[in-house]
This record gives C-alpha cells, structure tokens and sequence, in this order.
C-alpha cells in the first residue's frame, strides 16, 4: 500500500469562535489563531481543521453558509485566511478547511434568487416539491427538529432541508450545481491547503420517491435518515466530486459520512475511496439509542466501548488509516462522555489521551481537550445557544420527560460544552477575550487552563506534549506505522493492544475502570510511558491502578496474539 503524507500526522480541531478572540469583541477569530500558532507547534500539532469560517449568518454557527469564497467579517478577512495559511506553514502547520456542501444557508445568494423565483436556474440548485393536500411533499423530520419542508411564502412549493430550515438543502442531481461547487473547491485547493473535512455528506442523495414512512415518534414524524441518508446512487456523485477536485490535488479529505456501515468504510475510504478517511461514530453514540433522540441514552460498560473500538480499528485499518477522535464540536466533552463524574481528573484523561495518540490511524485532537477540559453544567434551558439542544430538549418534554430530567440529559450531550471559550489562563475572560465571551465561560477556567497546566509538568497538556513527543520520535515505527492487534485479557476491563512494525513491537494497555485490575503478561517488559505509578509485576501479571495506561516493551522480542510470547 503506498503511504499518504498524512499517516503520521496529528490533527486538531479549532472552533474558531471560541479558540481565541484578538479584537476584543467576544468572538474568536483568524488573527486570533494566528497568534496561538507557537502553542500549537509545541503540543506538536501538523494539521488544524477549522470549522467553518466562511461568511455566515450563524444560524448554526457557520454551518450555514450564504458565500463559499469569502471569510466572514466576524473572524476576519481573506487576508488574514491567506496570512494564516502562510504562518501556519511557517509553523509545519497545515489548514484542513470545512467543506459544507449539503446545504447552503438561506441567505446565500442562489436560494435569495430562488425564493425570488421559483423559475429561475438557482431555484434549481434547491430541491423544491409541490405539497401534498395542503400539507408538506413527506412527514421526514429534520435533524434539528420540525418536517424537513419549508414552505415558501403563499405558493404551494416546498424547500427541503436536513437540518435547520436556514440551511436549504443543495439539489446534488442539478450538473450545474455539482459544476458550480467543484470550481469553488478547486479555489481553495489552490490557496495551498492541506484538504477538507466534509460535512453531513451522506445526505446529498435522497430516495427520489421521497415517500412517507411511518412515523417513529410522537409527532408524526420519521427521521430524515430513512429516506435522505447514504441513499443507492450516492457513490456516483462521490466519485464524480472526488474525480473533479481532490484527486487534482494530494490532499486529505475526511468526510462526516454518517449512515455508512463498517462494511462499506472500503468504498468510501482509504487509497481507492471516496474520501482518504470518513469519521466513524460507534464509538460517541455508544450512549444513544440509536434512534438519534438525546433524551434516551442508553447504559453502556468498559465492553462495549472496548467492542467498538476493536471493530472500528479493525475496519479503519484494512483499507489504510481510519481518523480517530473522542471529542469535537458536536459531541459533549470526553471526561464527562466516557467517565464518571466521580473518576474525571489527570489519569482518566491521560488513559483517553493515551488510547487517542496510540490507535492506529491519525489522531484528532478537539481545541481544550488536551487540557481536560470539562462540560459546563447549565442550570436552565435558557442558558443553551446551540439550536440543536432546544430542539431536542423541546422533544424530550413533548415525549413526556420530566424537565429536571431533561436538562439533565441536555447537560449531558449538548453541543455548547464543546464551545465554551478555549481556556488560556486564570485572568479575566480566561484569557480568550478582554471583551464579554459570546458564550458563558466554564468557571473551572480558574485550575483547567493552558498557561497554568504548561507549567506544571505533571499536567494533562504536559502528558500530551510528552505523549507527542514520543509518537513523533522513539515511538514513530510501531505507533505511525505499525499494526494493531487486540491482545485478549479476558473479560477484564482492560483494552490492550500490540502495534507492531516488523521486529519492533509494544503493548499497551489501559484500565477502563476505577479498580485495580491485572493486566496477565508472560514474561518480561519494560516500562516505556505510563500516566500512573510503576506497575506492580507480579507473577503472571501487572497490576493497573484505577484508568492507568502502559506502554510496554517485551524484552524478548515480539509479542504473539492472546498474551503467549513467540
Ligand atoms: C454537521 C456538523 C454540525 C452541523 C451539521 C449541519 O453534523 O458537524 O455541527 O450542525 O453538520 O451542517
Ligand atoms: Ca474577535
């Protein structure tokens, strides 16, 4: 197989509006990131996807786009996207962009020109549908709530929308259309960018029946998924994006391609893929039902998060190098995702720390995660920005959920606790803004801060830095290149692994619980990295303190499947 340049690279994530805001007006922005650039390089970062920042009216923060090809006022101006690219590579960074192209928002200029007629060849950019009977073409229900038709003013025509009804859905069977958005992508390949993350790409084909189904909730209604999610065709128009752009360019695209299977992870990753990597989300919905309702989280254990990743590492890794993530902006923060509020400190955060840079494939870091930071708990529903949460909160108590339960699973998952203000230090603003953070501060910005953490060589963005340091160096073979092998203990609730890169070989391991747990071994390792004490060998064993991870070297050679040496 031959190696992308990107296989050894480590990603992380910024949400703009909330990494660092340099004009004072509350709201995070390029120069911004340009100025934290020398902390990035430290943490030993190659790649920054940045969530969208093109112009927006931010009805769902940026994810509505009303122009492709300018950089909204509020984060900056083009020069400073060009001045960003070129410091950035000054730094050995690369700018991974965010591709919006299942939506536009309502206010970009093709759906202002459709609404002003429906005749019209931008109106044929949208999917527009007659309604039936006086009411709307289908009962799909979108992502943030509602029918996914809008109507428009007096007539009897219908827009469609996935998401919010400000995000009007691109109409992907329209050849004009598709031409228009690869000219555009093309541009900003040229700019010098590293690549793209593609957002919501799975529902750019719908059934074109687009018949209803029978509702699967109380309101009537049936996800969009059903009949707007990687639907039959779809490959045509992924194979034609990436044929048309792309593959023009070696650059790394990582789709959220939601919907997709691990069985069909082949088709649309790796070398012969649509896209280099897709996300896979087994592992985040580990909580969720599955029926994409927040208000019905479901129990899970050490097991079955230990069953997911094996699966998703074993998918990603046949056809090349699958991206790994715990947190990002749609998601609540990992500590309180994966950990029990009583166990969340440095060695909780250091085991996902070390499971994250130890996977096989390329590591997604979300902007604050290296720090530890945590879910900032809301006493009201009031307090919630994001449209997605109200949406859900609203289902929850229509679905008859008690409201201090539903704010309580809306503090569990809602999408702010990713968007709190990235945590610099312990002054005014946390260092984010002299001026008044557009979204509440997690008070803990007090202890949990980068410039107190840089300092105390004990800390989780120390143990990260370290982490890095020895993917990047002593580590590089086996963790960037190696294989991943499940290395079976049992029914314990330890998740371990070899990496193995020709005779080099590690094992590491992590105890996914909060008691002493042995890890059984054969023979004799070396200690290279652990966030905890020493272990304590004993025979037949190590002993694991309470969410203590290991790296190990065996010292006689290579180790076989199952714990047994060769
Ligand atoms: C993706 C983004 C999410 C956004 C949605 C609509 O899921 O990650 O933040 O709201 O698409 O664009
Ligand atoms: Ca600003």
């Amino acid at each position: 197989m031959n190696k992308p340049w990107w296989k050894d690279k480590i990603v992380y994530q910024i949400y703009p509006k909330s990494f660092a805001d340099s004009n004072g007006d509350g709201i995070g922005d390029l120069k911004g990131i340009i100025g934290k650039l020398p902390y990035l390089q430290a943490l030993g970062v190659d790649i920054l996807w940045l969530c969208p920042v093109f112009c927006s009216p931010m009805a769902d923060n940026g994810y509505d786009i009303s122009d492709y090809e300018h950089i909204d006022p509020m984060f900056g101006t083009d020069e400073d996207m060009t001045e960003l690219i070129a410091e950035a590579k000054r730094h050995g960074i690369r700018i991974l962009l965010d591709l919006v192209i299942n939506h536009t928002s309502d206010r970009h200029a093709w759906f202002q020109a459709a609404l002003r007629d429906p005749e019209s060849p931008e109106a044929s950019f949208y999917v527009l549908k007659k309604g039936v009977n006086g009411g709307p073409p289908n009962n799909w229900r979108a992502i943030f709530g509602g029918s996914v038709w809008e109507r428009i003013g007096e007539t009897d025509l219908y827009y469609y929308h996935t998401f919010a009804k400000e995000q009007p859905d691109l109409n992907w069977e329209n050849p004009v259309l598709r031409e228009e958005l690869y000219r555009m992508i093309r541009g900003w390949l040229e700019k010098g960018i590293a690549g793209f993350r593609i957002d919501a790409i799975a529902f750019i084909k719908k059934d074109p029946e687009y018949a209803s189904y029978p509702p699967d909730d109380a309101d009537g209604m049936v996800a969009v998924q059903r009949g707007g999610e990687n639907q039959p065709g779809i490959g045509d128009f992924l194979k034609e994006l990436k044929e048309q752009t792309f593959s023009k360019y070696d650059c790394l695209t990582v789709a959220e391609a939601t919907g997709i299977s691990l069985d069909e992870v082949a088709a649309f990753a790796g070398p012969d893929g649509y896209f280099s990597m897709t996300f896979n989300f087994l592992l985040c919905d580990i909580d969720l039902t599955g029926d994409y309702r927040w208000y019905e989280p479901r129990k899970w254990d050490a097991k079955d998060f230990r069953k997911c990743f094996f699966d998703v590492m074993e998918a990603t890794s046949s056809v090349g190098y699958g991206p790994n993530f715990f947190e990002n902006h749609d998601l609540p923060r990992s500590l309180n995702h994966y950990i029990p509020e009583e166990d969340i400190g440095f060695m909780s955060a250091s085991m996902l720390a070390t499971l994250l840079l130890t996977a096989h494939g390329v590591p997604f870091i979300y902007q604050g995660e290296e720090l530890g930071m945590t879910n900032a708990g809301r006493s009201s529903i009031d307090e919630f920005e994001d449209l997605s949460t109200r949406d859900q909160h609203e289902r929850a108590i229509a679905a008859g959920v008690p409201p201090e339960q539903a704010l309580l699973y809306m503090n569990q998952r809602s999408r702010d606790h990713s968007r709190t203000p990235f945590q610099w230090n312990a002054g005014p603003g946390a260092g984010f803004s002299t001026g008044e953070p557009w979204l509440k501060l997690n008070p803990n910005y007090v202890t949990v801060n980068a410039e107190a953490e840089e300092k105390d060589p004990d800390s989780i963005l120390s143990y990260y830095r370290n982490l890095i340091r020895l993917r990047k160096g002593y580590l590089y073979n086996v963790l960037c290149d190696g294989d991943l092998r499940e290395y079976k203990t049992g029914d314990s609730d330890i998740i371990a692994y070899t990496r193995t890169n020709g005779t080099e070989s590690v094992l590491i391991a992590h105890n996914f619980s909060s008691s002493d747990t042995t890890l059984p071994l054969g023979g004799a390792y070396e200690v290279l990295l652990t966030n905890g004490p020493a272990p304590d060998f004993t025979a037949g064993g190590a002993v694991l303190k309470p969410y203590q991870s290991v790296i190990l070297r065996p010292e006689n050679g290579p180790i076989a499947e199952g714990g047994a040496r060769n």
